[in-house]
C-alpha cells in the first residue's frame, strides 16, 4: 500500500470535505457559468473535483491513490455530482488534450516529475484555458503545519512563471495563509499561488 493509500485508508477525509479556499476564491472569479472540461491532478478524496463538478462542470480527476478517488466517487454520489476519476502516477501520465480549466492543489511532485506535468498542462490546455495551482513554497519547512519534508518538492514562483511562460498571468504570490484542511494542513502556512491563462 502506497504512503497516499494508508493516509486515506480511515472513513474521515484526510484534507477534510471542504474544497480548498483558494480554488473556491478563483473559481469565483473566474469561472464561466457554461461548462467546462476540467481536469483535477492530484485530487485526492475529491473534495475539490465534488466542489467543480457541483458547480456544473466536467471533471476528470487523476491520482495516484485508488484508496483516494474510492472516496472522491463516494463522495461524488453523495453529493448527486458526476466526475470521472483515473488511478495513474503523474511520473509517467500523459495529458489528454483540450482542457479548459487544470487544477493543481498541493499536488507536490519530485522536480523532475513536475517538469513533465508543467510542460504537459502548458501544451493540453485550450486556447483562453486556466490554470489554477497551489503549493507550499520552500520556506514552509519552517512552519511545519503541513506539506513535504524535501526541498525538491516545495514550489518557488520563479518556477511556475518560467514554466508557464507565456501564459498570461492573473494571479501570483507567495503569502502566509492560515490553512485548516482536515488533520494534515493545519495553522499557518507559507504557500505559493499562481493562476494563468493560455
Ligand atoms: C496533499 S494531497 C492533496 C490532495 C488534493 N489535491 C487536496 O487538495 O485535497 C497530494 C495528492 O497528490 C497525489 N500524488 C502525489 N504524487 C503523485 C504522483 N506521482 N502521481 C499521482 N498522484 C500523486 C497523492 O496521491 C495525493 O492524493
Amino acid at each position: 500500500m502506497n504512503k497516499w493509500d494508508e493516509r486515506y485508508s480511515g472513513s474521515e477525509y484526510a484534507y477534510g470535505l471542504k474544497p480548498n479556499a483558494f480554488l473556491v476564491e478563483q473559481a469565483t472569479l473566474l469561472l464561466p457559468e457554461n461548462p467546462l472540461r476540467v481536469l483535477s491532478l492530484g485530487e485526492g478524496e475529491g473534495r475539490n473535483a465534488t466542489y467543480l463538478a457541483g458547480l456544473g462542470h466536467q471533471v476528470h480527476a487523476v491520482d495516484g491513490s485508488a484508496v483516494g478517488l474510492a472516496k472522491a466517487r463516494q463522495l461524488a454520489t453523495e453529493r448527486k455530482v458526476i466526475i470521472t476519476t483515473q488511478v495513474a502516477d503523474l511520473t509517467d501520465y500523459k495529458l489528454d488534450l483540450a482542457y479548459d480549466l487544470i487544477v493543481m492543489i498541493f499536488c507536490h511532485l519530485a522536480s523532475p516529475v513536475r517538469t513533465h506535468i508543467h510542460r504537459q498542462i502548458l501544451s493540453s490546455l485550450n486556447p483562453g484555458g486556466l490554470l489554477i495551482y497551489q503549493a507550499y513554497s520552500p520556506n514552509q519547512l519552517k512552519y511545519g503545519t503541513g506539506g513535504p519534508d524535501q526541498l525538491d518538492m516545495l514550489v518557488t514562483l520563479e518556477e511556475l512563471k518560467q514554466n508557464f511562460s507565456p501564459m498570461q498571468l492573473l494571479h501570483g504570490c507567495i503569502r502566509e495563509r492560515e490553512i485548516k484542511e482536515g488533520t494534515f494542513h493545519t495553522g499557518l502556512a507559507e504557500v505559493t499561488e499562481f493562476v494563468a491563462r493560455k
